[in-house]
């Protein structure tokens, strides 16, 4: 039987010291509760490629003065002690993870996500402590309630509020045309080209089709992955990469009004700018790291965004409303597509094989959690 910790004050926690690589099991003490504060029970805590960076030490940073950082962005807890308007004992939901820098405009307005100082602290990531514990102490401005109905697969949130904060951004971004995309005339102008097939790509994948995108999905792999056969349900065409570039696709097929980059691969993301139609936008979220070098001539890339109008625009993080959009979003394709969201989850390990869970790779891998109430 698991030894429940927590009564004792000492809790369990997946750790790492920050610049160190590896990972491995701590004790931190459990948090105290302050007035107004909620405390959260983790229950399935998502693993992503900025874990994977912190726990090779390239990432990270501790909280003041500890040594270790728990790890863990990506969850979906429990409400177990406290209440607010939203929230109440019992209710499932899912924290955020940047936290403000208590002086710039947008955080104290509640967008964090576009924090001007870079003085914010991110939850298992920079300066705070993540999920992948047994009690978190969090304030109820970062918390969104998960509605009745979706379980589980609301561990997906974190990964889909960076796709629902790029098509947010492109669609508010291109209220500089008159008409956005909705093209008259006989115009297809609602085409869209996701890069990468990860659970952001996936879900970002998701979020375009709800909003009438024809969508292809890119990733080097042919059409027999667990990728493949979760794009192919939701109506989204798959295109293999290792055969055919995006160039000659969009040479062939015709170029794209949206672009969503999330492979974290740098010359992926930059090589596609001259796919973009006329007053295209391509949003780029993946986060490279290593030393790749850009081959394309400067003068190529710079004509194309020019001539045609394009927009290039960073995507970091997502503050509270684009998890309630998220949470909306998946409602709506657990009653268009029942049961595709579950398949995104490729597996669930127990908190003991946290080694495993990490190192889990491979074209079928999607989401790998780590379940808490193992
Ligand atoms: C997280 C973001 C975070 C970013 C940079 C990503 O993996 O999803 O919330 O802002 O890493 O630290």
């Amino acid at each position: 039987m698991q030894t429940q910790y927590w009564q004792y004050d000492v809790m369990k926690a997946i750790g790492v010291s920050p610049g160190k690589p590896g990972v491995k099991l701590i004790e931190k003490s459990e948090p105290a509760r302050a007035e107004g504060e909620i405390k959260l029970e983790p229950l399935l805590v998502g693993i992503c490629g900025t874990d994977r960076e912190i726990i090779s030490g390239y990432y990270g940073e501790a909280p003041p003065g500890e040594e270790f950082l728990t790890i863990g962005h990506e969850s979906l807890c429990k409400v177990v002690e406290g209440q607010s308007n939203e929230l109440k004992e019992g209710d499932l939901v899912v924290p955020t993870v940047r936290r403000s820098c208590g002086v710039c405009w947008s955080c104290l307005h509640g967008q964090s996500d576009m924090c001007f100082t870079g003085n914010f602290k991110e939850r298992g990531i920079k300066g705070m402590d993540g999920y992948n514990t047994e009690r978190v102490v969090e304030l109820p401005e970062y918390i969104a309630r998960v509605p009745d109905g979706l379980g589980d697969v609301a561990v997906l949130t974190e990964p889909m509020t960076i796709g629902e904060k790029a098509v947010y951004q492109c669609l508010e971004l291109q209220k500089r045309v008159e008409w956005g995309w909705d093209c008259k005339e006989g115009l297809e102008c609602k085409k869209a080209l996701v890069l990468g097939t990860g659970p952001v790509g996936l879900l970002a994948s998701l979020i375009l089709r709800l909003k009438g995108f024809k969508v292809v999905a890119a990733d080097r792999h042919d059409d027999s992955t667990r990728k493949a056969s979760i794009l192919n349900a939701a109506g989204i065409a798959h295109l293999n990469t290792s055969n055919t570039s995006i160039d000659e696709f969009a040479g062939s097929e015709g170029k794209f009004d949206i672009i969503i980059e999330a492979t974290g691969d740098a010359v992926v993301g930059l090589d596609a700018i001259p796919s973009l139609s006329p007053n295209g936008i391509i949003a780029l979220t993946g986060i490279p790291g290593g030393s790749q070098v850009y081959q394309m001539p400067a003068v190529q890339i710079m004509r194309s965004i020019v001539l045609n109008n394009l927009i290039t625009v960073g995507i970091v993080n997502a503050n509270i409303s684009y998890f309630k959009m998220a949470l909306q979003h998946m409602l709506e394709i657990e009653s268009k597509f029942p049961g595709l969201l579950e398949r995104l989850i490729s597996s669930k390990f127990a908190v003991e094989e946290y080694s495993a869970a990490f190192s889990a790779r491979g074209a079928d891998v999607v989401k790998v959690v780590i379940d808490w109430r193992r």
